[in-house]
């Protein structure tokens, strides 16, 4: 079984895909490792890559306010994403490095045993939810594998390009709130 030092100083070695070749940093990921909530993104960008921490350029920011307007922040979660390391130009990260990278995360999740998972964008919602995941259609809906209950919403960075977009994505905070007070037992929501 993992520790989650043992998983980290494995990952932060890791050579399995091409992306490994021009990385500044593996963005393992951040947050409480005992958190009941984990939220998943697509992989990093420049900045993650340069600091070794996801989510800290503007779609970040942007990603705090929102947890802020649900009474969450990095403390009360983990943020982990479905590529640990930055695509060239910030292109979708490609199916052989999703495949490449996934047991990462798939471990971290069994160290975590999140009652709740957060799909960041349709990256995220395609590789956990389901292959045909439509973000602008199901944002928003539930979905139960294992015990944990799933769920997707825009991504930040949709938000910030797109701010009609950002109603839906309130309510679909303030429903994880309200599924989170159901399910959290030690998250203060
Ligand atoms: N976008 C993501 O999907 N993940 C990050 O860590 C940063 C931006």
């Amino acid at each position: 079984m993992d520790t989650w030092e043992s998983l980290r100083t494995e990952c932060l070695a890791c050579r399995g895909c091409s992306l490994a070749e021009h990385r500044n940093h593996v963005v393992f990921g951040d947050g409480a490792e005992d958190a009941e909530i984990l939220l998943i993104g697509e992989g990093p960008g420049q900045h993650e890559d340069e600091q070794g921490k996801p989510f800290v350029g503007r779609a970040g920011k942007l990603l705090d306010d929102m947890l802020e307007m649900v009474n969450l922040n990095r403390s009360k979660v983990y943020i982990a994403n479905i590529v640990k390391c930055r695509p060239p130009q910030n292109r979708d990260p490609l199916n052989v490095e999703q495949d490449a990278c996934i047991d990462w995360l798939r471990r971290q999740t069994a160290l975590l045993r999140p009652k709740i998972i957060v799909c960041l964008g349709r990256i995220a919602a395609k590789s956990i939810i389901k292959n045909d995941f439509r973000i602008t259609q199901e944002h928003g809906q539930w979905f139960e594998r294992d015990g944990i209950q799933m769920t997707a919403i825009f991504h930040p960075a949709a938000l910030l390009r797109d701010v009609q977009k950002r109603p839906a994505t309130f309510e679909d905070l303030k429903a994880i709130q309200v599924k989170a007070r159901e399910l959290c037992q030690h998250t203060e929501i």
